[in-house]
């Protein structure tokens, strides 16, 4: 069983694994020699990696892969992708490919406005706090001039504040509602140091306010914080043709695909529980694309799936129609992304894939990452509507089942080949796997 410890972060890295490992890992050796086996030979770059977090102890290794032939606004990029599942990497390239041949993506940011809230208590007047609030107002943003100076002359900066009365859903409840441009930075701290700047001039500027009794001159604030939810702050990605050029082969007429691929869209916009799966696949490509650039997944996750329910009940986030003969695909989602600031300049395969990527404003970071999440359901509900997924999601999973068997180079050299003609299960490699070694054996 687990035991406490104080000042555990002031101990060596050597001397937190010896702790961890006494504390809870059985076979002592094995578990420091794994820890050990992930620090990187260089120790300058290993330094950086624990000087992201606290408490660092070892890496924690993703695959980096890459999906090309993606034709975005007629530019071509190839995609940087930083994930563990496979297939998802096999399933961007290939449809990237597929819609290379037709015409390929369009991608368009519609609006980069961020939002932050100061929350606070105020027991009075609700009328004497708007005018204290209009009298206040400029002054809220002239404190905030070290904080936004840079930013606006990139020509970013502060948009507006508002008061917002919540006291119908919470007793004496009030906001501080900011809107944002932070242009190529993500904002996070931005934004969240001007919050802290508005909620002390709210504070210093009540207590002189001559419109306050004694009681209302006292702000009570709860807390300063940008909102991950970025309704505002949204992009679309698109892909259309003709419907008999959506066949390349014979198995499907394009009418008969396109029909089915609406079906399956039609039901992720009405039912909730294939919903969060359709969106979730989504999610595999933007994900993906977000870690990649150094950008935060989590914030991106809230947001997109706030979005996804804004209407009252959770549901797709991509759209289909077929008007004229023309086939129609879509998705338009809210992204707060970084391509300056954060680990974007401090991580040594952020920049590269950003570099790969041509180094992309914050907007056509956007439209990239938009377009991977389109692809990516584009290719799983192709596969879903036709062959059913496992196909070739298990080929693609072929390798780490021989990975689990410790199959050795030459054994997964004839396998692999006995599974391009055979279904791949669990059950099918591992027998597959025993015959051979017996034969070899014998
Ligand atoms: C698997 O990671 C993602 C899918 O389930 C998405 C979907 O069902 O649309 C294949």
């Amino acid at each position: 069983m687990g035991k406490t410890i104080s000042g555990f972060s002031k101990l060596s890295k050597s001397k937190k694994i010896d702790w961890i490992v006494d504390t809870y890992l059985s076979n002592s050796k094995d578990a420091e020699h794994i820890l050990k086996q992930y620090w990187n030979a260089d120790n300058k770059l290993q330094q950086l990696h624990d000087e992201f977090i606290e408490n660092t102890i070892s890496n924690y290794y993703l695959p980096f892969g890459v999906a090309p032939n993606f034709l975005i606004n007629d530019k071509m990029y190839t995609i940087p992708m930083a994930i563990e599942e496979s297939s998802v990497v096999a399933a961007a390239s290939k449809t990237a490919k597929f819609w290379m041949d037709r015409g390929g993506f369009k991608a368009e940011v519609i609006s980069t406005t961020k939002i932050g809230q100061v929350h606070f208590m105020y027991h009075g007047r609700t009328d004497v706090l708007k005018a204290f609030f209009i009298t206040i107002k400029s002054k809220l943003i002239e404190d905030c001039k070290s904080i936004t100076k840079n930013m606006e002359l990139r020509g970013g900066g502060i948009i507006d504040i508002e008061l917002r009365d919540k006291t119908t859903d919470i007793k004496d409840y009030y906001q501080i509602h900011a809107s944002f441009e932070t242009l190529d930075a993500m904002g996070a701290n931005f934004i969240n140091s001007c919050l802290e700047q508005f909620a002390k001039t709210v504070k210093r500027q009540a207590l002189i306010f001559d419109g306050f009794s004694e009681k209302e001159k006292h702000m009570d604030i709860v807390m300063s914080i940008l909102s991950n939810y970025v309704p505002d702050c949204l992009v679309r990605a698109e892909v259309s043709c003709k419907v008999e050029d959506l066949s390349d082969n014979d198995a499907f007429s394009g009418e008969a695909f396109a029909n089915r691929f609406l079906q399956a869209i039609k039901i992720a916009e009405v039912e909730p529980y294939r919903a969060v799966t359709h969106n979730k696949g989504i999610m595999n490509g933007i994900d993906a694309v977000v870690l990649a650039t150094g950008n935060d997944f989590r914030a991106v996750e809230a947001g997109v799936h706030a979005y996804a329910s804004r209407n009252g009940s959770y549901s797709s986030l991509t759209h289909a129609k077929i008007e004229d003969g023309i086939f129609t695909f879509w998705l338009e989602i809210p992204l707060a992304l970084g391509t300056v600031g954060g680990l974007t300049g401090l991580h040594p395969l952020v920049k590269l894939a950003l570099e790969m990527l041509g180094n992309p404003t914050a907007k056509e970071l956007m439209e990239i990452v938009a377009v991977a999440g389109l692809a990516q359901n584009f290719a799983a509900l192709r596969s879903l509507t036709t062959t059913g997924i496992q196909q070739g999601h298990m080929k693609m999973h072929l390798m780490n089942i021989l990975n689990q068997f410790n199959a050795n180079d030459a054994e997964k050299v004839i396998l692999i080949e006995h599974f391009k003609t055979n279904t791949v299960s669990f059950s099918a490699v591992s027998e597959t796997l025993a015959t051979l070694r017996m034969r070899i054996d014998d």
